[in-house]
C-alpha cells in the first residue's frame, strides 16, 4: 500500500535523509539533537517524558521534511503499573484481560511519549532454563497466537506501534542459554514457532524484530528465506522489520559477515528495514549503493515501511500521541490486579486455603513476603515503585497489623545465610498458619538471565522444611519468573500458589485468593521433576516405545524394570510434576456426556463439540476448558495432544452448563511431507479437558483431504530483492 505523502516524501529525500530513516539511535542525555534535526534518525529508543518530547519537536519542528519519530520503548507488561510478567499473564488464558492491560499499558506509555513498544514476544519456549521464559507466554503455540493478537490489539488500539519479537526461533536457544544457536527442523518451526508470528502479522502487528539467534547456520538478521521470503513475501507482512540491539553487526561475531560493511549488506538484503543500536547502515549503505550491492529499490521499499508505519499511526497528524483521557491509576490498579488474581495457579491444597478473614494469627515469612521491586519481575524501567503493593501489605490490609507477624527468614533469596531462620520460626511458632513467599528475584529471570538449575535458590527450601517442622501449616506463595521444579516445595506445603512475578498489584491479588477468591489460573508450561527431564513439554511426539503414562515406570527406591525400553528415564520419572494447564481452585468441577455433532467433519463445516461442565463444589468459581485434538493416523507423526482451543467459564456452587465448541477442519492441518500445509483424511480424538492429561474424550472423522487449507504454501526461500510494494 502507498500513499501519496509517502511517494511526495520519497521523491524530496536525499540519500542521506533515506538512510536516516532506516537507523534507530540511543541518544545519552542529548547528545543527538543535530542528528535528529539533520534527518538523520528515523527512530529513537529509550527516551521518555521530556525528552521524548523534545526529540519529536525537533524533527517536526526542525528537520527539513518534518518527518515525526518513532519513538521505541521495552514495555513488556505495563509501564507505571506493571502487570504480571507475560508467562504470568498467559497462566490467565484471558485473552480480553491481557487486551485491556496492553491497552492501559500503551496509554501510559504514549502519555510519556513513546510511540513504539518492543512487545509482544512470541517465542515459543520449551526450556525452563532459558531467561526470557518469563517474557514468553510459554510452550503452547495457540495460546502464544491467541496471547500475542490480543496484546497486538491492545497496543495498537491506543496508537502505540506493537512488535512481535524475535523472528524466528529465539525460544529454542540451546541448553536454555540466552542468544545460543539454535537448530529446529522446519516441520517444527512451521508448526511450534512461526503460529504466533503468522497469527500477529495477520492482525495487524506493525512491526517485526529478528532474534540474535542463528537458526541452522544463519543469523536471523541475516536470514533472506524467512525474514523476505516468508515473513514479506508469503505472509505479505507490508510493516517494517527491526534487528535486535547489534544484531546486525553480530553477524561478524557470528562468523557469516566479515566485517561491518557486510552486514550491512546481509541484512538489508535480507529484508530488515530498520537497525537498531548499531551503525553499519548508516557508515556503509551509501558505499554499498553505490557499488550496486544493494538496489536503490530495497532501499526505498524499507523506507516506505518505515514510513508505512508512522503514517499509520497518525504520527503525521499527531506526532505527540492522540489526545487521550488521563489514565485513571484506579482503573489500571484494579485491572493489574485483576490479572495478578487470574493469573496464579494453585498447585496444591490440603484442606488450608482460603483462610477465611477468622484465621487467627497469620506469620507472613520469606524475602519475596515485602519485596516490592522482585514481585515485578523482568523489564520494568518505568515501574512505579511507590505503587508496588506487597503480600505483606495485602494481608496486613484485611487482618490488620495484630494479627501479622513479619519475619524475612533470609535477607535475599539467594542467601545461604541462615541467621535470620529462628526468629521466622518463632514468628510461625506464634501463628495459626505461615504464609511463606519463596521464589526467584526478579534478577533471576529475563534477558541473559538464564540458570542451570531450577530449584529454589539460596536456603529456601532449608527455610521451609524447617517451618514445615514445626507442624503450623505452611501455604507456599512461589514467586517465579519461570517454571520451577517443585516437588520438594509441594511436599512440605500444604498449599502452594504459583504466583509468577504477579507485577505492582500482586500482594493484595494474591491475599484475594489466600482469603477466599477461587484462584483460576492454569499452567502455560509443563513444569518438570528435575532440571534432567528438560525439554519437558505435553505436546510430544508419541514414539514407537511410550512410556505408561500411569505410571512412573523407575519408582524412587526400587530395583529397575527390566520388562521393557521405553521413552524414559532410568533414574527419574517421565512424568511432569505439573501438567501443561492444570491448575487448582476451591471447588471442583466435572465434565460429563460429551457430544459430537456430526462425527464425520467435513471440509468446509463445522463439529459441534458439547459438554456438560459442572460445579460440583460449595463454592463459586472459574473453569479454564481446554479442548485438545490428537490425529490418530497421518502420514508424519503428530503429536498426542494439541490445544485447539480454550474458555474460561465461571459458574456458581452447584450450578452446571452445556459447553459448546465448534472445530473446523483448517485446525487440524500440518505441514505435510512437501512443505505444504495439508489435512488429511482419517480418524482424531478429541478432549474437553480440565488440564492436558485428562478429559472426556472422544473420536471423530475428517472426510476429505484439503491441500494448502489456508490458501498459503510455507517455505519458499527467495534471494531475490522485493520488487516495490503495490
Ligand atoms: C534486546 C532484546 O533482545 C529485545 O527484546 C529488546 O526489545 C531490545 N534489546 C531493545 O531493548
Amino acid at each position: 500500500m502507498s500513499s501519496s505523502r509517502i511517494d511526495s516524501l520519497l521523491a524530496e529525500m536525499t540519500l542521506a535523509e533515506k538512510i536516516g530513516q532506516l537507523c534507530q539511535v540511543q541518544p545519552h542525555g542529548r547528545d543527538q539533537e543535530d542528528l535528529v534535526r539533520a534527518g538523520g534518525a528515523g527512530s529513537l529508543i529509550n527516551v521518555v517524558g521530556d525528552d521524548a518530547y523534545h526529540y519529536q519537536w525537533l524533527a517536526v519542528e526542525h528537520s527539513r521534511l518534518r518527518i515525526p519519530l518513532l519513538l521505541g520503548r521495552d514495555v513488556i507488561h505495563g509501564f507505571s503499573t506493571v502487570f504480571p510478567i507475560p508467562l504470568g499473564q498467559a497462566a490467565s488464558f484471558d485473552p480480553p484481560s491481557v487486551r485491556e492491560a496492553a491497552a492501559t499499558a500503551a496509554r501510559q506509555a504514549a502519555g510519556a511519549g513513546v510511540n513504539w513498544t518492543f512487545s509482544p514476544m512470541l517465542d515459543v519456549v520449551r526450556d525452563p532454563r532459558w531467561g526470557r521464559v518469563a517474557e514468553s507466554f510459554g510452550e503452547d503455540p495457540l495460546l502464544a497466537s491467541r496471547l500475542g493478537v490480543a496484546m497486538v490489539e491492545g497496543y495498537q488500539g491506543e496508537g502505540v506501534a506493537a512488535c512481535a519479537k524475535h523472528f524466528v526461533g529465539y525460544g529454542a536457544a540451546q541448553g536454555g542459554r540466552d542468544y545460543s544457536e539454535t537448530a529446529i527442523p522446519p516441520r517444527q518451526l512451521h508448526e511450534v514457532y512461526l503460529p504466533p508470528f503468522e497469527a500477529a502479522v495477520a492482525a495487524g502487528a506493525l512491526t517485526v524484530m529478528t532474534g540474535f539467534n542463528d537458526l541452522d547456520g544463519l543469523p536471523m538478521s541475516g536470514h533472506a528465506p524467512l525474514v523476505q521470503g516468508l515473513l514479506k513475501d508469503r505472509w505479505g507482512f507490508d510493516g517494517l522489520v527491526v534487528s535486535d540491539w547489534n544484531s546486525i553487526t553480530e553477524m561478524a561475531v557470528h562468523g557469516t559477515a566479515a566485517d561491518a560493511s557486510e552486514c550491512a549488506r546481509q541484512s538489508i538484503v535480507a529484508g530488515l528495514d530498520m537497525e537498531m543500536a548499531s551503525s553499519s547502515w548508516r557508515h556503509h549503505l551509501e558505499a554499498l549503493l553505490e557499488r550496486g550491492a544493494v538496489s536503490p529499490q530495497r532501499l526505498d521499499d524499507a523506507v516506505r515501511r518505515v514510513l508505512r508505519v508512522k503514517e499509520r499511526l497518525g504520527l503525521f497528524e499527531t506526532p505527540y500521541g492522540r489526545s487521550r483521557p488521563a489514565e485513571t491509576p484506579a482503573t489500571a490498579a484494579f485491572q493489574a490486579r485483576q490479572l495478578a488474581r487470574r493469573s496464579c495457579v494453585l498447585l496444591e491444597n490440603h484442606a488450608l486455603l482460603p483462610l477465611g478473614e477468622n484465621v487467627g494469627r497469620v506469620a507472613v515469612v520469606g524475602p519475596l513476603a515485602d519485596a516490592g521491586h522482585d514481585q515485578l519481575g523482568c523489564w520494568v524501567f518505568d515501574a512505579d515503585h511507590g505503587a508496588t503493593h506487597s503480600v505483606l501489605a495485602g494481608i496486613r490490609e484485611r487482618l490488620g497489623d495484630r494479627r501479622v507477624s513479619f519475619e524475612r527468614g533470609l535477607d535475599r533469596c539467594r542467601s545461604d545465610d541462615e541467621h535470620g531462620f529462628q526468629a521466622a520460626l518463632d514468628a510461625a511458632r506464634s501463628a495459626d498458619v505461615v504464609v511463606l513467599c519463596i521464589g526467584e528475584d526478579a534478577g533471576l529471570s529475563g534477558e541473559a538471565h538464564c540458570r542451570a538449575f531450577i530449584e529454589l535458590p539460596g536456603a529456601q527450601q532449608r527455610l521451609l522444611d524447617q517451618l514445615a517442622a514445626t507442624g503450623v501449616p505452611v501455604v507456599a506463595v512461589v514467586f517465579t519468573g519461570r517454571p520451577l521444579a517443585l516437588g520438594a516445595v509441594a511436599d512440605k506445603a500444604r498449599a502452594l500458589l504459583l504466583a509468577w512475578h504477579p507485577g505492582s498489584l500482586g500482594g493484595p491479588a494474591i491475599a484475594d485468593l489466600l482469603f477466599g477468591e477461587s484462584p483460576s489460573g492454569r499452567l502455560p508450561m509443563t513444569l518438570p521433576r528435575s532440571v534432567g527431564q528438560i525439554p519437558l513439554y505435553y505436546n510430544h511426539k508419541n514414539t514407537g516405545r511410550p512410556p505408561d503414562p500411569d505410571s512412573p515406570r523407575v519408582p524412587s527406591g526400587t530395583p529397575l524394570d527390566p520388562s521393557g525400553f521405553f521413552a524414559a528415564y532410568l533414574d527419574e520419572d517421565h512424568r511432569p510434576q505439573y501438567p501443561f494447564g492444570y491448575g487448582l481452585g476451591y471447588t471442583r468441577f466435572e465434565y460429563a456426556d460429551l457430544e459430537l455433532t456430526p462425527n464425520v467433519l467435513a471440509p468446509g463445516g463445522t463439529l459441534a463439540a458439547s459438554f456438560t461442565l459442572r460445579n460440583v463444589g460449595a463454592r463459586a468459581g472459574t473453569e479454564v476448558v481446554q479442548l485438545y485434538v490428537q490425529d490418530l493416523v497421518a502420514s508424519v507423526t503428530r503429536p498426542v495432544r494439541e490445544l485447539k482451543d480454550f474458555r474460561r467459564v465461571s459458574l456458581e456452587a452447584g450450578e452446571s452448563r452445556r459447553i459448546e465448541f465448534e472445530l473446523r477442519g483448517e485446525q487440524l492441518a500440518f505441514r505435510g511431507l512437501e512443505g505444504e500445509r495439508i489435512v488429511e483424511p482419517g480418524r482424531f480424538r478429541l478432549w474437553l479437558a480440565a488440564h492436558s492429561q485428562t478429559g472426556l474424550s472422544a473420536e471423530f472423522e475428517y472426510a476429505e483431504r484439503i491441500a494448502d487449507p489456508v490458501g498459503q504454501r510455507d517455505e519458499a526461500p527467495t534471494e531475490e530483492v522485493p520488487a516495490e510494494l503495490p
